[in-house]
């Protein structure tokens, strides 16, 4: 064979700037191949050692070899180069503005009514009471008669009724004026014990300031064998402390008449207007914000539960009329206009969600 230094030397050229050339890591590894793989061109030459006379494999034996070492050298030098440039692409590539706001706050907002709905149930959910609820459009038997309101009862005329259309039979259905429909419903669909809240949205014909057409209410009802008017006076005074977030809130107890309680009662809050600033809680006015009462035996009896074996309190609540309370509002008219600055400033982020332990509007 007739293998000359300096064909050897003209490969290790011709590989070194291949190496050099080599634009990126998958380049650089064909050179490698072509060069020092299985069928390289520089292994090619080794195995042919074999084949040469003694004095010439003095010769090609450490050539061949320190050429072999030099290109791996430069191959590993390339390869760190290449590796180090690649790495640096990517940092300029995925580059962040560090100066941004880590995410943008969502645009919507939670409606105050939905959030003080939110917080009693989280309140009385607490205190082991479940959400139950009833139909918007009721009739007549559950929104009056099964609640001790007869036909012809004056409480009827009190409650401004919208009624829609009478039916074949001349019935009317009624838009409930009161969430009280869902106490019966429950009472006939369940056995005591019972211990629900119901919150939902109620109508009467009535439009000023501090009434819509539309509001809302939650009903609450305790059922057992010897639930008496302590149980509902804890039960009040654990939620209202709850709600308003205060360790202590004066209230008071008045004599009042729904039919479907006996004794009832309307409950009121102690509350200061000292300069302009309404207070929850202490100073000597007064704020009503609920009526309830015993269940009358006559509603346990409509709902086919046996009263002298089971009694309980229920009561009603004006939601809207919290909400004002609790986050300062004066007119409830806006809270139904859709307005959305009157949302973003009185709406609550829909990822805060009321907790006992995490606190109910922090
Ligand atoms: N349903 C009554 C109202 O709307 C409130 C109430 C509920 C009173 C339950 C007593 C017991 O005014």
């Amino acid at each position: 064979m007739s293998l000359s230094e300096e064909d050897v030397r003209a490969l290790e050229t011709e590989i070194t700037s291949a190496i050099d050339g080599a634009g990126d890591l998958n380049a650089l590894e064909q050179v490698r191949i072509d060069a020092l793989g299985k069928k390289g061109r520089v292994t090619s030459l080794m195995k042919n050692l074999g084949g040469m006379t003694p004095d010439e494999k003095k010769i090609f034996g450490p050539l061949l070899n320190q050429i072999k070492n030099r290109i791996s050298g430069s191959i590993d030098a390339r390869k760190s180069s290449l590796e180090g440039a690649a790495l640096n692409a990517r940092l300029v590539d995925e580059r962040i503005d560090v100066t941004l706001p880590a995410y943008s706050e969502p645009e919507g907002r939670i409606h105050p009514v939905s959030q003080v709905m939110d917080e009693i149930s989280e309140i009385f959910a607490d205190l082991g009471f479940s959400v139950a609820e009833g139909p918007d459009i009721e009739d007549d038997f559950h929104n009056f008669t099964a609640l001790n309101i007869p036909p012809e009862h004056p409480a009827r005329q009190m409650h401004d009724t919208f009624y829609l259309p009478e039916d074949e039979n001349g019935d009317r259905k009624v838009l409930r004026t009161h969430t009280s429909p869902v106490q019966i419903r429950t009472m006939q669909n369940s056995q005591p014990p019972l211990r629900i809240i119901a919150p939902g949205r109620t109508y009467r014909s009535d439009s000023d300031a501090t009434h819509t057409p539309m509001f809302h209410q939650v009903e609450g009802l305790v059922i057992d064998e010897d639930t008496h008017m302590g149980h509902l006076k804890g039960t009040l005074e654990a939620f209202v402390t709850a709600f308003f977030e205060v360790d202590n809130i004066k209230m008071r107890f008045r004599p009042s008449y729904f039919p479907f309680t006996e004794p009832s009662a309307e409950v009121d809050i102690g509350c200061s207007f000292k300069g302009g600033e309404l207070r929850i809680g202490e100073g000597d006015d007064w704020l009503e914000i609920l009526g309830c009462g015993m269940v009358n035996p006559k509603v346990l009896d409509h709902c086919g539960l046996d009263s002298k074996k089971y009694q309980g309190f229920a009561f009603g609540c004006g939601i809207d009329r919290l909400a004002m309370l609790k986050y300062g509002m004066t007119d409830l008219r806006p809270f139904f206009d859709a307005d959305l600055r009157w949302m973003r400033h009185y709406g609550f982020l829909p990822l805060d969600i009321p907790t006992i332990a995490g606190g109910l509007s922090r």
